[in-house]
């Protein structure tokens, strides 16, 4: 007896290894509410933050949990008072921020707010360094609940001999105390992803929250990176302190509903603050919905407050599973890849204990299901299927319906157009009980040719046995440069009594092969498509762009192009209109470029890009040096030019000179004429269109008309 209860100390001490080390008895479990960055930047009113927090009673997200309402950077002033006092801006925050407080108080809600360790905020006002007790007593007195702490312009100078991370970790130890000594309960949360910091090896003594990777941006890959940049650091959250991949993206409108539901899912599962940076006014109830999912919350809510761990990663492809505080488990499988999937993971690999049978709550969908052991889903391309797992030990009264998976799965993803590919069709039945009656069926969009191979049909399917039918299936010839279709499998069955249907989609991407002289190349991780028709053009990549590397960075130079091999000669011009370009990162973008061989790897001197950089603006960089990169750019001031925009390239000699018009060539700006070393564009060079997502965990089409070299056009 003895023996089990210090066996069972020990295990409970073991579960929660940072259980409340911040000690201030705030953030048992992830805190949730909102930021106004991403949908404001320096915009924070007094009017904005009041406004929010009214809707988020109203449209329901305070009582689904969301408590804190957070002011993030540009809430102050330019400068302190005469006696070192924060003033908020005057226009911003006419009344200040106490009565802002109170406000958000009186509707049973909390106020957060922002700044920063160093001399200047992120966005140049006041930093707290030197001020950190008075700022504490400052947010006490206005009736602050929560802190985010930043980490630009600090002061390395003044630690002669300290590395950055000790430097912070001072800092933030510092503000840490300061908002302990005031007395009021204030959450705080660690805003330092500096690359070489690591703050979730000391955030858990001196914070609740403590950021993890870079800033988020709102694209489905930077959610993937902040994803995998946190995933594997689930031992140093728990109850009192949690790992932070930041903001949730959900509603701003750069992903797609199936990338945001995959956001809050992997959050939830991660136990990741649930912080919304959206224009909550203005959500569509789709977003609301996701934001609103009481079972995802659940999940992040646990009172257990393990974060979920990774048991299965490869291929693009994840498998999480969380302990929950009453022995269920959520198992998310994610799909991270662009092609949608067949999943599986078993309940004894997820961690639960041996039963005759296992029921599946789908959190999304809502259906409950049953399996003999094996969980499986078919997951869209950077989809989720999201489960709250629980043993059944007794036969039900009522028994649940069979867990059943359809999928398709062509042998190629991508075809040409007017090719052929296999595509099968499979039915699983995973449940405890045989299903009846089963029929599949393939749907191909008008155009397309569809033949089955074999019969579609059967009596019976026995529980643990599955059902595949093969199709033969041909593209239409023809079509746009690159295209994607959706194939619909379907399957009608009875489960239990009474016939029950479902489908799932699998896109198929088409394209018209790049005809000669032009060639394409691809120096990206992960294979690009290329399709050209009817002069139409479009190229589907990741990659990190071609720009020199900032604060010290490498510099990168991961792209794909269509070119025309040595078209570029000592005197030549090349042009193309980009018609659209979505990129992200810091180097994304679309445009032309040269070098000596576009197929060389990263690190072999390229020549110059001109683009149309992910922000809209005109970008140009070249190789100055004839050092192995690209170093130097330019971007060109004021330049906001959403696609189209008509790109111009003109070459003499080692001289280049670009130009840009925003209305397809009637008139034309002047970028401007750089030198490239004379090493690196001795003779004639390869030249074309080149499109980079700007993140490598990332693929998208930019889409281009008209490319032509010295005359030559691509059709
Ligand atoms: C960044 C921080 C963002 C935001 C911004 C404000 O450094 O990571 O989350 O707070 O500063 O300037």
């Amino acid at each position: 007896m003895l023996l089990a209860a210090l066996l069972c100390a020990a295990w409970l001490a073991l579960l929660a290894p940072s259980a409340l080390a911040e000690g201030n008895g705030l953030a048992a479990t992830p805190p949730m509410g909102w930021n106004d960055w991403y949908s404001e930047y320096c915009n924070v009113s007094a009017q904005l933050v009041e406004q929010t927090a009214r809707e988020m009673v109203a449209d329901g997200m305070a009582a689904a949990g969301y408590r804190y309402v957070n002011i993030d950077d540009c809430w102050m002033a330019p400068s302190r008072d005469s006696a070192g006092n924060l003033v908020p801006n005057p226009t911003r925050f006419p009344n200040g921020i106490a009565p802002v407080a109170a406000y958000v108080h009186s509707l049973g809600l909390k106020l957060g707010i922002y700044e920063d360790a160093g001399t200047a905020t992120c966005a140049g006002l006041p930093g707290s360094f030197g001020h950190e007790a008075q700022d504490a007593a400052t947010f006490a007195s206005w009736g602050v609940d929560y802190v985010k702490y930043d980490r630009c312009n600090i002061p390395y100078g003044d630690f002669p001999g300290a590395s950055q991370e000790q430097v912070d970790q001072t800092l933030f130890t510092r503000m840490s105390q300061a908002l302990r000594a005031t007395g009021r309960p204030i959450l705080f949360s660690v805003c330092d992803p500096n690359p070489g910091v690591n703050a979730w090896t000391w955030g858990p003594s001196v914070a609740n929250v403590w950021r993890t990777t870079a800033d988020i941006e709102d694209n489905y890959g930077s959610m993937l990176a902040n994803f995998e940049g946190t995933v594997d650091l689930y031992r140093s959250a728990g109850p009192g302190g949690w790992n932070d991949p930041d903001l949730l993206q959900i509603g701003n409108g750069g992903s797609t509903p199936t990338e945001y539901q995959s956001e809050f899912s992997l959050w939830a599962e991660m136990a990741a603050p649930l912080i919304a940076s959206t224009d909550v006014a203005d959500l569509s109830s789709a977003a609301l919905a996701i934001y609103e999912n009481e079972n995802v919350i659940a999940v992040d809510q646990d009172p257990l407050g393990r974060p979920g761990v990774p048991i299965w990663s490869a291929d693009g492809v994840w498998v999480l599973t969380k302990e929950l505080s009453d022995g269920d488990r959520s198992v998310l499988l994610f799909n991270s890849t662009g092609t949608a999937t067949t999943m599986t993971t078993s309940a004894r690999a997820a961690g639960l204990r041996r039963a005759r049978g296992y029921s599946l709550f789908n959190l999304w969908s809502g259906a409950v299901t049953e399996t003999g052991g094996q969980i499986s889903a078919f997951v869209p391309a950077h989809g989720v299927a999201m489960f709250r797992v629980v043993p059944q030990t007794r036969r039900q009264l009522a028994p649940l319906a069979p867990h059943t998976v359809l999928s398709l799965a062509a042998a190629d993803s991508q075809i040409d157009a007017g090719a052929t590919t296999t595509v099968s069709e499979t039915f699983a039945n995973q449940g405890t009980v045989s299903v009846k009656r089963l029929s599949l069926s393939l749907f191909a969009p008008r155009g397309w040719r569809v033949r089955r191979l074999g019969g579609a049909r059967r009596v019976r399917l026995a529980a643990g046995r599955r059902f595949t039918v093969a199709y033969s299936v041909t593209a239409p010839a023809g079509g746009p440069a690159l295209g994607l279709a959706t194939l619909t499998g379907g399957a009608s069955y009875d489960p239990v009594d009474g016939l029950d249907e479902s489908s799932v989609d699998l896109g198929e991407s088409v394209s018209v092969p790049v005809a000669g002289p032009f060639a394409t190349a691809d120096t990206t991780g992960q294979a690009a498509s290329f399709g050209a028709s009817d002069g139409s053009l479009a190229i589907s990549a990741s990659g990190l762009g071609v720009l020199p590397g900032f604060n010290g960075q490498p510099p990168v130079d991961t792209y794909a192009a269509v070119y025309e091999p040595g078209a570029a000669g000592l005197s030549s011009t090349a042009q193309v209109t980009v018609t659209s370009d979505p990129a992200g990162g810091s180097a994304g973008g679309a445009g032309l470029i040269e070098r000596d061989q576009m197929t060389a790897p990263a690190g072999s001197a390229p020549a110059v890009a001109l683009f149309v950089s992910a922000n809209n603006t005109i970008e140009m960089a070249w190789n100055a040096s004839g050092g192995p990169d690209v170093d130097t750019w330019l971007q060109v001031p004021n330049s906001y030019g959403p696609p189209p925009v008509t790109l111009r390239l003109v070459r003499d000699g080692s001289t280049f000179t670009g130009y840009f018009s925003t209305d397809r060539g009637a008139s034309w700006k002047l970028v401007d004429t750089v030198t490239v070393a004379p090493s690196v564009s001795a003779g004639a060079q390869d030249v074309g269109a080149f499109h980079a997502s700007g993140l490598d965990t990332w693929e998208t089409t930019a889409t281009f008309e008209d490319l032509l070299v010295n005359g030559a056009e691509l059709r």
